[in-house]
């Protein structure tokens, strides 16, 4: 079984989830089928990828319908659930799904959380909602006239929304994307909950060790996104396909040796190993089980500092996407990140 953290509201994340960013239309149903099978409990997803409603049909494989019964999915999902429930092949409260709010629905939370959890209706009992730093693409635009980042609506009306879902009962677990401490902080000045989780970029080429412990010492877990340096997004982030990879990496590979297993699974176990869930995407039905397994390898503590100390640190997704040097409200990468 999955090793799992317990979330400062009382819920368990389980420490390797399925990533679904860059999962095409077509390969992640199956992806999430394969994973779920093989024994994964958490599934990281959102809006933003467009592929949340294959997510959620995913279960219904349990109970080997062709896939044409897609067709109709209300019935479909209704009928399959509780096949799959009375199977006992799987209890849809086992099931941890992580889901985002996306940048342009920041003023209209409770409609997006609604319609994510219409997608992924068939899996889900709640999510864990996690809004990224917040760039209103479309509905208001950034207030004029003021110094530094300002987003409308501000992030705390955000976070109090997402509060409300809580209270309504519509998510278990809410959280953050890609926000940095200084950002956390000026929202729990006026927060009711605390983030269970706040998720970023976090491998041994940016182990991001600032905001770890940071995060660490408020009670906020971390998951890293990229925990395998995501190799696939090299031509979305412009990187050069000779990039430094953390697959590569010398000490990786030595680790990866001595261990009898696989790069990939040894970046694996080190975020395990730190304490972080970590989310690799795949939607090789090997390379799912095998990133899986990862989780029960032990790395010695000498092996495991060598690799907590590989320098330098790169950001393989440094979110250029979401600056705008004339429109902001982050007009820069030291704007968004606070570095
Ligand atoms: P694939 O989906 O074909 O398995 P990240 O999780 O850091 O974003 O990395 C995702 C990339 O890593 C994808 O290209 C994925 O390809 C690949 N990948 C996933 N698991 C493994 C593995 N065990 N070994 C090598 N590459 C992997």
């Amino acid at each position: 079984l999955c090793p799992t953290a317990q979330l400062n509201t009382g819920h368990r994340i389980p420490l390797v989830g399925l990533g679904t960013w860059k999962s095409q239309k077509g390969e992640v149903h199956d992806a999430v089928v394969e994973a779920l099978r093989a024994g994964y409990r958490h599934i990281d997803a959102a809006a933003v990828y467009g592929n949340e409603q294959e997510v959620r049909v995913a279960p219904c494989l349990h109970v080997r319908r062709p896939p044409v019964m897609r067709l109709s999915k209300r019935v479909w999902v209704g009928e399959a659930l509780s096949q799959v429930l009375s199977e006992g092949v799987i209890s849809r409260d086992q099931i941890f799904v992580t889901s985002k709010l996306w940048n342009s629905d920041h003023h209209r939370v409770r409609d997006a959380c609604l319609k994510t959890l219409s997608d992924l209706q068939g899996l889900i009992w709640g999510v864990t909602w996690v809004p990224t730093c917040n760039i209103t693409t479309k509905g208001p635009r950034p207030h004029s006239g003021r110094s530094g980042p300002e987003v409308s609506p501000p992030l705390s009306e955000t976070w109090a929304a997402l509060e409300a879902l809580v209270s309504e009962g519509k998510v278990r677990s809410i959280g953050m994307s890609n926000f940095s401490p200084k950002k956390v902080e000026a929202i729990l000045a006026g927060a009711k909950i605390t983030p269970a989780v706040l998720q970023v970029e976090a491998h041994p080429y940016w182990r991001n060790d600032k905001l770890f412990n940071w995060a660490s010492s408020k009670g906020i877990h971390v998951t890293a996104y990229s925990p395998l340096g995501s190799p696939d997004s090299a031509a979305i982030m412009k990187r050069s396909a000779d990039a430094p990879s953390p697959l590569k990496d010398p000490v990786v590979q030595r680790v990866a040796e001595k261990l009898g297993c696989s790069p990939a699974q040894v970046l694996i176990r080190w975020g395990v190993q730190r304490g972080t869930s970590v989310l690799p995407k795949s939607v090789n039905s090997e390379r799912i089980r095998a990133n899986l397994d990862a989780a029960s390898l032990v790395i010695q503590p000498e092996d495991f500092q060598a690799l907590s100390t590989i320098e330098p640190q790169t950001r393989m997704v440094p979110g250029t996407f979401l600056v705008d040097a004339q429109n902001g409200p982050y007009k820069s990468l030291s704007e968004l990140w606070d570095e």
